[in-house]
């Protein structure tokens, strides 16, 4: 058992608080977030809305650990990760949080298989049962066999992001951002894509997702607005 799996039952999935961040914008400093405090729990699939630019992928980032924290703190299964490592970061992204980046993200040299696989594989899995689950959950998100063989630039918006989704899926991850995860998506595709994620939450997992679209947020449990850098509504009362 990991420092992650060991964490106490009962402590939210997600715990947010305090959280500050600025940027340097043409040479002054620019704040985005301020003050953000957020719980999700285990089973919760949490909307993040907001404006173009209200700092709803920059939130996603900083809990990822990709960003670097500023200022409050993140926890994630009750481990603040400021006091992680770089090397304990790196495996905590690859072990636990299922990141859907708003651009996707794949990586262009790799096909969609290997794409999927790959965060297992890195994890220590055989590359055969990385393989396994990786098809398994492309199946999941209707990649053919053809599309599992090609390369994110020969695929269509579209299924570059259910390749993501499936990335973000494979594994036991505990907490799923995903930043406009139905953006590329038809109306159709994006209510099952939902599907998918719901399913994953109800057996333990977490999810954060950013949305425009008030289908996905209606959606969701729990619906957060993020305006001029303050969350409204971020932890139950
Ligand atoms: N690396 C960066 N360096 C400087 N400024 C940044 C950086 N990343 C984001 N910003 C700025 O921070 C603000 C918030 O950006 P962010 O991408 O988090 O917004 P968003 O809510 O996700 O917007 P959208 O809905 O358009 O995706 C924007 O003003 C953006 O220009
Ligand atoms: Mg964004």
């Amino acid at each position: 058992m990991d420092q992650f799996s060991a964490a106490k039952s009962g402590t939210p999935i997600l715990r947010v608080r305090s959280l500050s961040h600025s940027f340097n914008q043409g040479g002054s400093e620019s704040e985005v977030l301020t003050d953000v405090s957020l719980d999700v729990n285990s089973g919760e699939m949490v909307a993040v809305v907001g404006p173009s630019g209200s700092g709803k992928s920059t939130l996603l980032l900083l809990i990822a650990g990709i960003e670097q924290l500023q200022r409050g703190t993140v926890s994630v299964a009750g481990i603040d990760i400021a006091t992680l490592t770089d090397e304990q970061v790196h495996d905590y992204r690859r072990q636990r949080i299922g990141l859907i980046f708003q651009n996707f993200n794949l990586l262009g040299t790799l096909t969609s298989l290997e794409n999927v696989a790959l965060p297992l594989e890195l994890g220590g899995m055989p590359r055969k049962l990385a393989a396994m689950a990786a098809k398994e959950a492309l199946s999941l998100v209707e990649i053919d066999a053809d599309a599992c063989h090609r390369f994110p630039d020969q695929l269509s918006g579209g299924q570059q992001q259910r390749v993501a989704i499936a990335r973000s899926i494979v594994g036991e991850r505990q907490l799923i951002l995903a930043d406009e995860p139905t953006g590329a998506l038809d109306v159709a595709t994006g209510r099952e894509i939902i599907g998918i994620l719901r399913e994953r939450v109800s057996s333990g997992a977490a999810a954060v997702i950013v949305t425009h679209d008030p289908q996905v947020a209606a959606s969701c449990d729990r619906v957060v607005n993020l305006l001029d850098g303050k969350l409204l509504a971020g932890i139950p009362l």
